[in-house]
């Protein structure tokens, strides 16, 4: 049963974009693994709440397939907190009411991992509130080249080829399109995420680091979504 929402007009589907973890660190003389596990706790903490207004959907960025030109030793320490985090949120979500999914490739994932997104998954799959997705080694474009592959693989000819078929093909076919994309940290493009599924999204850009990122600036952003006029190319 979803519970009394707070706010009005939420939007069905929110895309985040967590950045600055490293700067966030930076500033403290941290490493940039303490960033990222900051930004971990905040992730938690922000589905929980997003459950509670009563989303429907939030989908946040963990590990873009572009995260694996970055050190060895900071992939290392995002795969121990996925990890972590799997683990973590079997416990933490538990009493809530939050179904958890994934997308993106697993084949350059290490296998506890994939079994890890597996149980979590199963846990909590009978639950009705918020349905909260993990990107993992997630892009837009690889994930646009698996589709096609698999399209021609499936023999289905020019004329079969349609916005909802491509769409079906999309790691995201159980999802909704993100009605709201925010970016925090300054920085203010999409990054590979949700490229597809974003063409009509309203973006929300803000100069807080994903750290210190709270309900808020999350309310917040919903105001302005709010004063957007959404015409998706047409007029009103
Ligand atoms: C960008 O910050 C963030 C990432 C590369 C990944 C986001 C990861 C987390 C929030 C932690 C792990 C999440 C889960 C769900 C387990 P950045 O490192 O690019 O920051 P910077 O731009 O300040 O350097």
């Amino acid at each position: 049963m979803r519970k009394k929402i707070e706010i009005d007009n939420l939007p069905n589907h929110i895309a985040i974009i967590m950045d600055g973890n490293g700067r966030w660190a930076k500033k403290r003389g941290l490493p940039r693994s303490a960033g990222h596990r900051q930004g971990a706790k905040v992730v938690q903490d922000i589905a929980i709440a997003c459950d509670k207004i009563g989303l429907a959907y939030l989908t946040v960025y963990a590990f873009s397939t572009e995260n694996w030109k970055r050190p060895q030793k900071e992939i290392n320490s995002l795969m121990s907190l996925i990890r972590e985090f799997l683990e973590d949120t079997e416990k933490k979500f538990d009493k809530e009411n939050i179904r958890i999914q994934t997308i993106g490739r697993t084949d350059r994932l290490d296998s506890d991992i994939i079994k890890g997104i597996k149980r979590t998954v199963q846990k909590n799959k009978h639950k009705t509130g918020l349905t909260f997705t993990l990107a993992i080694d997630y892009g837009s474009r690889d994930e646009i080249i698996h589709a096609t592959k698999k399209i021609i693989d499936n023999n289905i000819s020019s004329e079969k080829i349609t916005e909802d078929l491509i769409s079906s093909y999309l790691f995201t076919n159980q999802l909704p399109d993100p009605d709201l994309v925010i970016r925090p940290s300054g920085e203010q493009r999409l990054s590979n995420f949700l490229m597809w599924q974003a063409s009509y999204a309203e973006l929300w850009f803000s100069n807080i680091l994903w750290p210190d990122f709270k309900m808020k600036h999350l309310k917040e952003a919903i105001k302005v979504y709010n004063q957007r006029d959404r015409r998706y190319g047409g007029v009103k």
